[in-house]
């Protein structure tokens, strides 16, 4: 399955790409995950997306692309993959499609997670990642048993530097006007399926998988 996650931040992408992704036994692709990490590694890559990553702007799609171009390249794709964050301009969109045209295949599905701009809210403000081993908590919806430890691994807890609630705004805006022209460009193309991502992760992780079994099992 090749499949595409869109959605605004805070939509519940990462959350529900893991289980999504082991379902259906693709490589989970996230091009914020890439980007953050060649931030903690200090790369050249890392020091040019850190400063619009930090504002909540968006990365220039000349930097995004080839690192999308260079991680499809990849062996493990070659039977599909969950992008997660990818894309986010119809640019990208429409180089993604070239990409997979060259290789005669194409994408299966775009699957949305539809939330509105309050819980987007309440959900970034509250998380926490843990710095060890990246699993994703929230302070009300899913806390750790004790304050900024990971239950998983007992490494530190923090808040990323995006999630201030002004920067949250922003990158609602960011999404709203460069990103949600997606929806549209994907449904004129029959590709797109949208599911309701409020309620419990289980809840959500079901009807994801629901909406996608006709694409593959
Ligand atoms: P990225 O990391 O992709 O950020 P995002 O799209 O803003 O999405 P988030 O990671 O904030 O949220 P999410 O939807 O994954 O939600 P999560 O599952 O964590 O990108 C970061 C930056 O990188 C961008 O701003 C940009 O600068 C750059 N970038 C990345 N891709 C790019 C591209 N293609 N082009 C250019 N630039 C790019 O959940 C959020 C919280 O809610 C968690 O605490 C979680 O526990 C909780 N939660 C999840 N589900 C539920 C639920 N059902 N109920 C209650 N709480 C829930």
């Amino acid at each position: 399955m090749r499949l595409v996650l869109v959605g605004p931040p805070g939509a519940g992408k990462g959350t529900q790409a893991q289980f999504i992704a082991s379902h259906f036994a693709v490589p989970k692709i996230s091009t914020g995950d890439i980007f953050r990490s060649n931030v903690s590694d200090g790369t050249d890559l890392g020091l040019e997306a850190r400063k619009y990553m930090d504002a909540g702007d968006l990365v220039p799609d000349e930097v995004t692309i080839g690192m999308v171009k260079d991680r499809l390249s990849h062996d493990d794709t070659s039977e599909g993959f969950l992008l997660d964050g990818f894309p986010r301009t119809v640019q990208q969109a429409v180089v993604l499609d070239d990409m997979l045209a060259a290789h005669d295949v194409g994408l299966d599905v775009v699957l949305e997670l539809v939330v509105d701009d309050e819980e987007v809210v309440r959900r970034l403000s509250g998380r926490r990642t843990c710095r060890r081993c990246g699993h994703v908590w929230h302070l009300d919806f899913d806390p750790p048993a004790t304050e900024g430890v990971c239950d998983r691994c007992g490494g530190e807890l923090f808040q990323r530097d995006d999630d201030s609630e002004l920067t949250i705004r922003h990158r609602l805006e960011v999404y709203a006007d460069q990103t949600s022209p997606l929806i549209g460009y994907y449904g004129d193309r029959g590709l797109l399926s949208g599911v309701d991502a409020t309620g419990p992760v289980e809840d959500v992780t079901e009807r994801a998988i629901n909406a996608l079994r006709r694409f593959g099992d």
